[in-house]
């Protein structure tokens, strides 16, 4: 039997180093047979529900052709077309679709709602993004990473995430860099760093992750730059402003990817970015942005954002072979 069957994917903390390398592997192996046309089909028997309480393009579309592909049956559920959270808890909810169905995706505000839904659904569950984490996004972006790696492996690499570190994205990386052993730089303004014990602990703790508002330490040497939008789905949107006061010296930009000194530098962004001027023009006062002169981008520029170092096309890519190693390696017995 493979170690996942069963198995709920809800954070990375519950899985091992020896999980995680086999979870790459296997979507290697699928990305591979899928792009030699000898994918095997082994989801035709199975019916899987997904549950978006915020919006996606990537998650759930990846999501909606890996169950194609594998040939397993979807219903889609979001809170306007179904009585999830308001009229129905959660926890009835999970009773209700463990018995009609063979895995739940779910995409939603809190954790402890996920927590919840797989304690009584029976069947597996799969978190396709929370406030708290993002761990199909960062096996992605894992998958992606070790498919550019040069003379180094997983975990020696020097990622630097840069911008708003109190999110869904960093707090998986954080995850990810424990569980790996990869060295991992959080920048951001003193102002934004998190203060729980928590997390002044596993500092103290751990050599190879470092918290830092200084751009020049926390970029020098690095083999990937990271980076995510500066407001969450979800956050309250009159935060934009007070948001681009403490992170405009933090966008990646030309001047930044020079202070790494590594020519092959590799850009990352988990999508989706505010990179180009009219994508964002209408979210907020337009006297910030002249404020500060973000007329080319806000957490990234266009030009990084475009540039040949960046491999952001290639996560978002990525994300379809890794929910499939998910789904077919909890839903089955046997390894595919
Ligand atoms: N990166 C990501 O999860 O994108 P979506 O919000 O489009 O799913
Ligand atoms: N931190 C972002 C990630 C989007 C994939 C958000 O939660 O909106």
């Amino acid at each position: 039997m493979n170690q996942f069957y069963n198995r709920h994917f809800l954070k990375l903390s519950n899985f091992s180093k020896k999980d995680i390398y086999e979870l790459l592997n296997i979507s290697l192996k699928i990305k591979d047979d899928k792009n030699k046309n000898k994918e095997i089909k082994k989801l035709y028997n199975k019916n899987i529900v997904l549950i978006f309480e915020k919006e996606s393009t990537r998650t759930r579309c990846s999501f909606e052709i890996a169950c194609y592909e594998q040939e397993a049956k979807i219903t889609y559920l979001s809170k306007y077309n179904s009585h999830i959270g308001y009229k129905e808890s959660i926890k009835d909810t999970a009773r209700i679709l463990g018995q009609i169905y063979d895995g739940i995706l779910f995409r939603g505000k809190h954790q402890k709602d996920i927590e919840i839904l797989a304690q009584y659904a029976g069947i597996p569950v799969w978190n396709g993004l929370t406030n708290e984490f993002h761990p199909i996004q960062i096996l992605s972006d894992l998958l992606t990473i070790k498919e550019n790696l040069i003379n180094k492996s997983l975990d020696e690499i020097i990622l630097s995430y840069i911008g708003d570190i109190n999110n869904n994205i960093a707090n998986t990386f954080l995850e990810a860099a424990l569980i790996i052993g990869f060295n991992l730089n959080l920048i951001s303004p003193k102002k934004l760093w998190p203060n729980n014990k928590l997390f002044n602990n596993l500092l103290l703790n751990n050599n190879k992750i470092i918290l830092t508002d200084n751009i020049d330490d926390g970029v020098n040497g690095a083999d990937f730059i990271y980076t995510d939008i500066w407001l969450s789905m979800g956050e309250s949107s009159k935060l934009w402003e007070s948001r681009i006061n403490d992170l405009h010296n933090y966008q990646v930009n030309k001047e930044l990817i020079l202070k790494t000194k590594n020519k092959n530098i590799k850009i990352m962004h988990c999508l989706p970015s505010l990179h180009l001027y009219y994508h964002y023009k209408k979210l907020f006062n337009q006297t910030i942005i002249s404020k500060y002169n973000l007329f080319n981008g806000l957490e990234i520029t266009d030009e990084i954002f475009e540039s040949e170092n960046s491999i952001i096309f290639q996560q978002s890519e990525n994300k379809l072979h890794i929910i499939k190693a998910i789904i077919l390696s909890t839903l089955l017995k046997n390894k595919y």
